[in-house]
Formats: C-alpha cells, sequence, structure tokens
C-alpha cells in the first residue's frame, strides 16, 4: 500500500431536506452570491424557489448565471466570472449535476486574479485562490461535488479537459436525494454508469490496496442492485438516496487512497466522443468501458476475472464484460456507437480526434495502434 495524504475538506450535508441548510450555511460563508445553473431543469421541479426562497430569508443577494450547458464549455465560465466580478460577489453557489458544479469551480479560481479559464485548464496560468464554492447537486453522477476536479470543452481547440485544484473543493455541498426525483430515466442510467466507471478506473489503476479494491466492488454492486430498482420507482427515496452516495463516493478519494492513481484511459475516449457528437457523459462512457475491457483481457485478466466472480458471479474475462455489457443495456445506455446514429462513416473523424487528443490513460497507456481496434470494438 502507498504512502497517501487524506485530504477532503468538503462538509456534505447529506439526507431528507438538507437543501433547508442552504441559507444558514450561505450566510456563514458570505454576503452575495453568484448562483449559477444549468438550462432549466431547477425552474420546472421547484428546486430554483427553494434556493432563492432560502438565500432571500438569509439576506444574501444573488445574482444569477443560468445557461451552463451539459458538457460545459469554457465561455460560458469566463462570463459567469466577468458577472461575478461586476458584481462583486463573494461565493458561488452550484446548482445542477456535474456540468454546473465543474463550470463553478473554475469560475471560483479565474475570479480573484481574472484569469481565463481554459488558460487555467491547460496550465498556463496557475490559480493560487477561489472564491468560496457551496454546491446544491441535483444529479448522482460525477462526484463532482465532493472532489477537486473539473472538466471544460473547447470547440475551437477541440478539446475536453480536465483539472484538479485543492482550492476546487467545494465548502459545503447539500445532498438531499429528493433534489433527483426529477431526473429522468436516460440521466439517471447515465449517471450510474459514470459512477461504475469512476470505480473502474480507480479498479485498473496503479499500485496494489485491497481495502480500496473491496471499496470499488461494492460501489459497483450496490449500484447494479439499486439501478432497476430507481428506474421503476424514481420517487423512491431509499432507492435515490443509495444512488447518491455511490455516485460520491466512486469519485472522492476513497478508491484511490493507498493506490498511485486510477487509469482515466476509458474516460480520455469518452470525452472524444462527447466533444464530436454531444453525446452525455455516461453513455459514452458505456459504449468506451467494454471496448477497453475487451482491449485490457489478456493483460489483466486475473482482475477482470475476480470481478466478474464478486460482480456477476461468473469467472470468466467474456462473461464479466458481457456481464457490463448487458447491463448497461438492460438499464437504457448505449453500448455501440451504432445505437446512437454514428456509423462507419465517422470512425476516421473518431481516429483523428483519438490521435489529437493523444488518448492515453495514466496507467494502463493507450498507443495509436490500439485506436483502430477500439474504434472497431465500439462500432
Ligand atoms: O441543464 P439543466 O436544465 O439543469 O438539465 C440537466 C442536464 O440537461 C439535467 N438535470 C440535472 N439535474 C436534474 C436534471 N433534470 C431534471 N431534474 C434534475 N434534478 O441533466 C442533464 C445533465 O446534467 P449534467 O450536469 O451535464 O450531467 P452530469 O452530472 O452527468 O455532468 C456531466 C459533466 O461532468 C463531467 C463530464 O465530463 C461532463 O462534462 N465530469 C466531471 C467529473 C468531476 N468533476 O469529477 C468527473 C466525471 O468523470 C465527468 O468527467
Ligand atoms: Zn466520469
Amino acid at each position: 500500500m502507498n504512502n497517501f495524504t487524506y485530504f477532503n475538506p468538503t462538509k456534505v450535508h447529506f439526507g431528507r431536506e438538507s437543501i433547508n441548510k442552504l441559507g444558514d450555511l450561505a450566510q456563514k460563508t458570505g454576503s452575495k452570491a453568484l448562483l449559477m445553473y444549468g438550462g432549466g431543469s431547477i425552474k420546472n421541479n421547484g428546486i430554483y424557489d427553494k434556493i432563492i426562497h432560502q438565500l432571500a430569508e438569509n439576506s444574501i443577494e444573488v445574482v444569477e448565471y443560468a445557461g451552463i450547458k451539459s458538457n460545459p464549455v469554457y465561455q460560458d465560465v469566463n462570463s459567469a466570472r466577468d458577472l461575478a466580478i461586476k458584481t462583486n460577489t463573494d461565493m458561488i453557489i452550484a446548482v445542477g449535476g456535474g456540468s454546473v458544479i465543474d463550470s463553478a469551480k473554475i469560475a471560483a479560481l479565474v475570479v480573484p486574479e481574472k484569469m481565463d479559464a481554459w488558460d487555467i485548464m491547460t496550465g498556463k496560468t496557475k490559480p493560487t485562490k477561489a472564491l468560496p464554492i457551496i454546491t446544491v447537486l441535483t444529479l448522482a453522477a460525477t462526484g463532482s461535488e465532493m472532489n477537486q476536479f473539473a472538466v471544460l470543452q473547447n470547440h475551437e481547440e477541440k478539446a475536453k479537459k480536465g483539472f484538479g485544484h485543492p482550492a476546487c473543493y467545494p465548502k459545503h455541498s447539500i445532498l438531499d436525494p429528493e433534489l433527483t426525483y426529477s431526473v429522468p430515466k436516460d440521466y439517471t442510467a447515465y449517471g450510474i454508469v459514470d459512477l461504475i466507471a469512476h470505480a473502474l478506473e480507480a479498479y485498473f489503476g496503479d499500485g496494489e490496496c485491497g481495502i480500496a479494491d473491496r471499496i470499488v466492488e461494492s460501489i459497483i454492486k450496490e449500484s447494479i442492485a439499486f439501478a432497476p430498482k430507481v428506474l421503476n420507482e424514481p420517487n423512491n427515496y431509499d432507492y435515490r438516496a443509495n444512488i447518491m452516495w455511490l455516485a460520491t463516493s466512486a469519485l472522492n478519494g476513497i478508491t484511490t487512497y493507498g493506490k498511485t492513481t486510477g487509469d482515466w484511459g476509458v474516460h480520455d475516449i469518452g470525452h472524444v466522443l462527447s466533444l464530436l457528437y454531444d453525446i452525455p457523459h455516461g453513455a459514452s462512457l458505456s459504449i468506451a468501458y467494454p471496448a477497453w475491457l475487451k482491449l485490457m483481457k489478456n493483460k489483466h485478466e486475473d482482475k477482470i476475472n475476480r470481478l466478474g466472480e464478486e460482480v456477476f458471479d461468473c469467472f470468466q474475462a467474456d462473461d464479466t464484460i458481457s456481464g457490463f455489457e448487458g447491463f448497461f443495456k438492460a438499464i437504457g445506455s448505449p453500448i455501440r456507437l451504432s445505437e446512437i446514429n454514428i456509423g462507419k462513416e465517422k470512425h476516421t473523424e473518431i481516429l483523428k480526434q483519438m490521435k489529437l487528443n493523444k488518448v492515453s490513460g495514466y496507467v494502463n497507456k493507450l498507443e495509436e495502434k490500439n485506436y483502430p481496434v477500439l474504434i472497431d470494438f465500439m462500432a
């Protein structure tokens, strides 16, 4: 097991009606908030009204930045920065899924020294401080609510990049499972795929740590058990609560403490697909993961076998991979490009983008010669 420093400063407020803590938490954090949210789901499901009420009751001034896109772009972050500077806001409240929270994290970094969001993502400028961030999670998927990472897209440069900084940990994250009742079936499924993918990225990372691997296996087993339940009964508190905490736990550090790093090659592949075709993040991963496992079948046979034994009660690597394919398909997430109308004519474009982005991963490094094989598996 490796040495490690356990650092996670985010205070998580989990549970029924934890949304009612927002006003008090905001009041203790600042006086004027930049409220960031997405394309309007929070107005349709009543979350917006609850938040505005909480903030008004606690005399928090609110400036709104709405319209963060799913698969968010750096330009929105720069615009949010300008608004925050102009209006002198002293904290950011992000209400949404990973796209909103990620945008809020980078906005929090660029405001204090008026930096450019993309320069931060590429490492060109190095931020040193950030505005405090409070998140109100509305979709269980990315784990962004309890980690230091953010992912943004730049369409001109054809890039989707991840970035991490200790100042990006939210100060508070409110995880109220009832806020996810309105997430439609498809995004509920994509969120489950994403959390399983995060667990697997850790599993196939570098370093040996038995407890980390056991946590991963448990996260995957529980997700597979709760997925059909939550899809059948989206307003069941217990089902939503379990999926929510599974998603947070899959990427808040506990799956890699004691190991060196996760792999993240499948996320690299998924980011190419989202970038080119605006595919929801989770859907890109249900296509990419089985293909990657097929490529790694010989290299990681023992580990894939063990995973199969633990999760699907099977003993062959092929059966484990079919197990994941069958599960993703059953919950309605695509496992082949053809299912989402990406035909053979697009393969050259995908290959070109994979080369341009140097799709690799940190541990099981992919090479250019692997790309056509992966594309064939994904087809
Ligand atoms: O935009 P609105 O109207 O809010 O609608 C959203 C969006 O259309 C909707 N939604 C969210 N909460 C809802 C809801 N609809 C109804 N009821 C609710 N309660 O869901 C759609 C998807 O939202 P989004 O935030 O895009 O999804 P997700 O949470 O999956 O985030 C995806 C982004 O996170 C990045 C991905 O790359 C992608 O850009 N990731 C971030 C990570 C991190 N920071 O650690 C790690 C991940 O691997 C991932 O890469
Ligand atoms: Zn992910």
